[in-house]
């Protein structure tokens, strides 16, 4: 296909049913600056805002546009162009392309920026109508693989940053295994990357059970969240799939941690400008991290055992959610590594007390989580067919479509063991 008809084909794509690809590209050489605005004229339909600059205004930009389709960017004068281009890749929203310039022809360069994530490298100067076929090659990957990259899909989805806190209601009910598999089922779903993250810096097993490493900066980033950059995010953040980035920290049992006030929000505020769906897994023993992320959450999911405890305990928290985060979606779960049918308490019981509907039932299946903790894997890879992927299905698919989610669901009260305990918690 000639470049002229291929930009038609992109045109007319675009006029038909979307408002032009949304580009911005940061350009020093201003030669290469005009044959760039000229070449994606049509794609863009005009509108593409194109800036004389290099990757270091890329990267001084705080808030990127969610929607954004197609980033050029110049390399030029960056001393190191490969950790620069990282960065840039990890703030931009995931979907972009990035396409980088510069006066460098070289090919160990073009492989560590492709490395990277960059999808493309063009060595200035480049011919009328190179980077329309570079874009069209990268968007014509990008649809092959699945990936929405124009516009006109991008703008259609929610932009509003979430955080889903999973919480167990008592240890060992199976929090961290369905935060990890829930994070890995939406990420694939919305083929938009999510980010685990593990708030239990001391004891936590999230990066344990993904076969990733703990890494101690994620304590200094609760202890100063202004100093979270695009570059912080890119090394603390370990990608486990396309769709699956996790954060962990080991901190010695010895190393005492006090969250400042609001530590937890801040941190996640700046996490947000680079992943819009969080996942965090919420510690029980630490009451001041607790609060801060179930405050700063979106969506909460309590997973309780059926044990007199755990129903007890569940009770306690959806209080804490009631108080200090009101405007929360609440799901509750029952946790499927305790067997349920060895339980003495019924789910109807856990209804009854809670006046919640039990959105989740995730059944015992030994043998997937087992083999999800040998491979370091979710269980939605590792095992896709268990029964626990079943039962998170609809709650996973809830989750993003707020208005079909399942949230509180008043259930009649009758006199009951679980109803008298719930009186005895309130006075
Ligand atoms: N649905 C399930 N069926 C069978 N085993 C499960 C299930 N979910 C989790 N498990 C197993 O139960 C154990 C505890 O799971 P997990 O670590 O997810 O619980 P937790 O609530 O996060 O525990 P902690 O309180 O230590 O944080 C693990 O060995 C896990 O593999
Ligand atoms: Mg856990």
């Amino acid at each position: 296909m000639s470049v002229t008809a291929s930009a038609q084909v992109l045109t007319s794509a675009s006029q038909e049913d979307k408002p032009g690809l949304s580009t911005m590209a940061f350009i020093s050489d201003t030669t290469a600056l005009s044959r760039v605005s000229a070449d994606l004229f049509n794609m863009t339909l005009g509108k593409a805002n194109i800036r004389e600059g290099s990757i270091d205004a890329a990267l001084a930009i705080g808030d990127w546009p969610r929607n954004l389709d197609l980033l050029i960017v110049d390399l030029a004068d960056a001393i190191d162009p490969i950790a620069d281009a990282a960065a840039l890749k990890t703030a931009v929203p995931g979907g972009c392309i990035v396409i980088g310039v510069g006066r460098v022809n070289d090919v160990a360069l073009f492989r560590d920026l492709i490395a990277v994530g960059f999808n493309d490298y063009l060595a200035l100067p480049f011919a009328e109508g190179a980077m329309a076929r570079a874009v069209e090659r990268a968007l014509d990957l990008r649809q092959r693989t699945g990936g929405a990259a124009l516009s006109g899909q991008s703008a259609a989805k929610d932009t509003t940053p979430r955080t889903l806190s999973v919480i167990g209601a008592r240890g060992g009910v199976g929090a961290t295994t369905t935060a990890v598999t829930v994070a890995a089922m939406l990420g694939a779903r919305l083929k938009e990357e999510v980010l685990l993250i593990d708030f239990d810096l001391h004891y936590g097993s999230l990066m344990l059970a993904l076969d990733l490493e703990a890494i101690d900066a994620l304590r200094e980033a609760l202890d100063q969240p202004d100093r979270i950059d695009a570059l912080f995010i890119q090394q603390v953040a370990q990608k486990k799939s396309d769709f699956l980035y996790a954060m962990g920290a080991e901190e010695a049992p010895t190393n005492d941690f006090q969250a400042r006030p609001h530590a937890a929000g801040d941190f996640l505020k700046s996490i947000h400008r680079r992943f819009r769906w969080v996942v965090a897994d919420v510690p029980r023993g630490d009451p001041v991290i607790q609060r801060q992320v179930i405050e700063a959450s979106t969506d909460i999911l309590l997973v309780t055992d059926l044990s007199l405890p755990g129903v007890r305990d569940a009770m306690r928290l959806q209080q804490l959610v009631h108080d200090v985060a009101p405007a929360a979606k609440l799901y509750i779960a029952t946790g499927g590594a305790i067997d349920a049918r060895r339980s003495a308490v019924k789910v109807s019981d856990v209804e009854r007390t809670l006046k919640h509907k039990v959105d989740c039932q995730i059944p015992a299946d030994t043998a997937a989580a087992l083999s999800a903790v040998n491979v370091g894997k979710p269980v939605s890879e590792a095992a896709p067919a268990s029964g626990i992927v079943k039962a998170l299905r609809p709650l996973v698919a809830g989750l993003d479509t707020p208005d079909k989610g399942a949230g509180v669901a008043r259930v009649r009260k009758t006199a009951s063991l679980f109803e008298r305990l719930g009186r005895g918690l309130k006075k």
